[in-house]
């Protein structure tokens, strides 16, 4: 069952009803001011960080589903027949005559009609802007007068969003707000130590408005049915602690036929330091700056130009890579769907979606290291900075810690270091810039550790002190020590906590001597070769051959001890037995390593490889995707932690952990088995399961971090749609492994291994500032490439990078 379709042409999803199983939601802003917006307007705007500056309130895990947004009311005024009813279905819920909402690059627009009032919302930030305009678009298609009243309506959050929701016996006494001109501005804690407001303006002529919850909803009521908007009158309310909220209220009649825009802004601005306060009154904002900025953005033709400019700025940005295979499902994911998921990756890390409630996680180092992987050919400038940011937070001795606070850009002292896998994405990212990039002045470039002035190192020596870092940590069987925990998080194999509540990466933990990864070893020779490529390039012949050997002994290590038989192991536990072995009564295979290991080239040349991969497709995958681990465990294991917390077929323990699944795509690639690769993307593609919506039930257009597995009570079910690495990862396994168009130090290499049916696809891919037209086509059944170049064949299948001032290449590529 569908609840929408896809708009290809204009790159949107349509919604066309509204009570989706779930809130499906888009994502404003894409660079200090953001926003989540659901398919009825639900979410909340922040700036920059989604717990210290957040502007407006949202009550996570409330009923009904998504409360707060960003809401608008109509009441027609007929004396006969007085109602209201809200033009994006929330908060009233009325039966609509019509509704579609349609999500698209940086923006959403909801549309609807109720008994011939036609309403139209389009919500988006403008470029370069720390404030979001919705456009507001009436229509009376009656063939009488309309007398309408239409209102807003915002809560506000006190900044910091986690006291918001707990210190209320100061909260309640805290809230102020000034209202001028029609625009209200919300100046909690403004008197002491914050220079910084949020203003809620609109184009029309007020009658009222409201800045005190209660006096708009009136005691006891909720959002779906306010006072104000029942009676059509606001009390023009100035809130003095309580709840402080802004609503406007005007009156609005259109004649037969009569098309009415009204805009609305959302903003923060801050002030100097200096210039706090209005000179002639001491306690009021300055509004020397932010005026003019509201009298620009209410104009009509400045929203339309701000508008075709956020849409120009997608349009360039996503024709970086853009290709037409003979299914639509993988178009359109990896044109415009994949491509926008792991930009709100990139803006957001962990932090804020439906799931995510911006208060907890900052920026996660493997998290954001992985994402990066994915997007540098979009972003390359922003890329490096994040990389600058990220090895900024590494520790003297390699390590990482595990967040950082976008904010501050400090490593995050609460949850710390020791999750022993972290300091190696940093290479694979900083190989994969280059790859794209050809700027290899970023390994000269210095940064700090622990962002601590003094010690600031070049970008090569943290790469080298990445790599270290797991040499310093081998343990009994030579495999890297495990730490806090690797990619998987739950998987605590040094924790031991028996506390209920404790958080289980946290708990003080064994000294950790004994428990390793097999996983990290296969990251391990995987970061070594990218590092031997880095120093091999650069002329470091020593460290060329440091890296050959490093990898090497890995390889014998985990070719040994971490092999089961049929499939890779998982790791060793804390008493030295294996994790993910037939040994084992429950998890007995892992996922995880048998990606990483043969992606590491680890079993290719002794059948390893080969028979990890079935054993893969024999234990982990079924219908919905592959499972993380098989049979899940039934009960709770105190040597294991996490992962056997959750009931099985859920999150960690067994469920399609949606991240690892392109690891298996790329290793079937390397094997050469490209119906196999293909088979796996698509059933964990969003769009190829948009027609059983009703089971997985999180948005179409958007990867979740996982699906119910096949030991769950309702397999297919996906949950924490949108931020994960899986973005990053299937973006990369299709264009890079499975279409094989993929950077190198060298240049662009084409090596696609895909569907024995395919006849051939297309690719136009912006590369190092020269656009590259590519086209495959398929001979005989086969992975064997010959590529010509501009019309002519040339050896290898790496394209060259071409002489300064070639604006286009083109490439056909025949594969037999
Ligand atoms: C989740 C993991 C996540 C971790 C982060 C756990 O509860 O299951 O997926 O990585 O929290 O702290
Ligand atoms: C989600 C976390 O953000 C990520 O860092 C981790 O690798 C996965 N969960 C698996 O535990």
């Amino acid at each position: 069952m569908q609840f929408g379709y896809f708009d290809d042409e204009h790159r949107e999803y349509v919604i066309t009803q509204p009570d989706t199983p779930l809130p499906w939601i888009n994502y404003l802003g894409s660079e200090n001011y953001f926003g989540i917006i659901s398919n009825t307007t639900g979410g909340y705007s922040f700036y920059k960080d989604a717990r210290l500056r957040r502007l407006t309130r949202y009550r996570y895990n409330d009923a009904p589903l998504d409360t707060n947004g960003r809401y608008i009311y109509l009441r027609d005024n007929d004396p006969s027949n007085p109602h209201f009813w809200s033009p994006t279905w929330q908060p009233t819920r009325t039966k609509l005559d019509t509704y579609e909402c349609r999500h698209g690059m940086g923006y959403t627009t909801i549309r609807s009609e109720l008994g011939g009032i036609a309403a139209q919302t389009r919500y988006f930030v403008p470029l370069g802007e720390n404030l979001e305009i919705w456009e507001l678009t009436l229509e009376n298609k009656r063939a009488v007068a309309a007398d309408l009243s239409l209102f807003s309506a915002i809560e506000f959050c006190l900044w910091d969003a986690y006291d918001d929701a707990n210190n209320f016996q100061r909260n309640y006494s805290i809230g102020e707000v000034e209202v001028e001109d029609g625009v209200i501005y919300h100046k909690s804690e403004y008197r002491e130590r914050r220079d910084h407001f949020a203003f809620f303006a609109c184009s029309e002529k007020l009658t009222g408005f409201d800045t005190q919850r209660e006096d708009f909803l009136g005691p006891y009521r909720g959002w779906d049915n306010p006072r104000a908007v029942e009676i059509g009158k606001t009390n023009n309310s100035i809130a003095l602690g309580w709840q402080p909220m802004g609503a406007h209220h005007m009156k609005v009649v259109l004649q037969p036929g009569e098309i009415k825009k009204i805009i609305f802004l959302l903003g923060y601005q801050e002030n100097p330091k200096t210039e706090k306060f209005d000179p002639f009154h001491p306690l009021l904002i300055n509004k020397k700056t932010v005026k003019p900025l509201i009298e620009r953005f209410l104009q009509a033709e400045v929203v339309d130009q701000c508008f075709s400019e956020l849409r120009s700025y997608w349009v360039d940005l996503l024709e970086r890579l853009n290709v037409s295979t003979p299914d639509q499902d993988t178009n359109r994911m990896v044109n415009t769907w994949t491509a926008y998921q792991m930009m709100v990756t990139f803006n957001f890390s962990r932090s804020a979606s439906y799931f995510e409630s911006g208060i907890g996680r900052g920026m996660g180092f493997r998290d954001s290291t992985q994402d990066l992987l994915g997007f540098m050919h979009l972003v390359p400038e922003r890329a490096r900075v994040r990389l600058l940011d990220l090895a900024a937070t590494q520790l003297p001795n390699g390590g990482a810690y595990h967040q950082y606070q976008p904010m501050t850009k400090m490593g995050n002292n609460d949850v710390g270091s020791n999750f022993n896998d972290d300091p190696l994405w940093l290479v694979l990212a900083v190989s994969a810039y280059l790859k794209e990039t050809g700027d290899w002045s970023i390994l000269d470039e210095k940064a700090p550790f622990d962002n601590k002035i003094g010690t600031e190192a070049s970008i090569y020596t943290h790469l080298q002190r990445s790599l270290q870092y797991t040499i310093d940590r081998l343990g009994p069987h030579g495999l890297p020590l495990i730490g806090r925990a690797d990619w998987n998080d739950c998987l605590n194999l040094n924790i031991f906590s028996d506390t209920p509540g404790q958080p289980f990466q946290t708990a003080s933990a064994q000294e950790g001597k004994i428990a390793e990864s097999v996983f990290i070893g296969g990251l391990f020779i995987l970061a070594n070769e990218e590092m031997e490529g880095i120093a091999a390039y650069i002329q470091k012949d020593d460290d060329v051959i440091t890296c050959r050997n490093n990898s090497m002994k890995m390889e014998k290590v985990v070719n040994a001890a971490g092999w089961d038989g049929d499939w890779f192991r998982r790791a060793y536990d804390h008493f030295g037995q294996p994790v993910g072995s037939r040994e084992c009564n429950e998890g007995q295979i892992f996922v995880e390593p048998q990606g990483m290991c043969v992606m590491a080239g680890v079993g290719l040349d002794n059948g390893k490889a080969e028979k990890a991969l079935d054993s893969v497709n024999e234990h982990l995958a079924f219908e919905h995707g592959i499972v993380l681990l098989n049979p899940a465990y039934k009960k709770y294991y105190l040597h294991l932690g996490e992962i056997s917390s959750y009931p099985p077929g859920y999150k960690e323990n067994g469920s399609v952990f949606c991240h690892t699944n392109p690891w298996i795509m790329i290793a079937e690639t390397k094997i050469g088995r490209g119906d196999r690769a293909f088979g796996y993307y698509k059933r964990i593609n969003p769009s190829s399961r948009e027609s059983i919506s009703e089971i997985h039930r999180c948005e179409p257009y958007a990867y979740a971090q996982m699906i119910a597995g096949k030991e769950a009570l309702k397999p297919g079910e996906a949950k924490n749609s949108w931020l994960t690495g899986t973005a990053a990862w299937n973006y990369v396994a299709i264009t890079q492994w499975i279409l094989g168009i993929r950077p190198t130090f060298d240049g662009l290499q084409v090596s696609p291994v895909i569907p024995e049916d395919w006849k051939g696809f297309e690719i136009t891919r912006n590369f190092r500032g020269v656009k590259y037209i590519i086209k495959v086509e398929r001979i005989g059944k086969g992975n064997d490439v010959s590529l010509d170049v501009d019309g002519t064949p040339i050896q290898g299948l790496v394209v060259p990078i071409p002489a300064a001032g070639t604006n286009e290449v083109h490439v056909l590529a025949r594969l037999r």
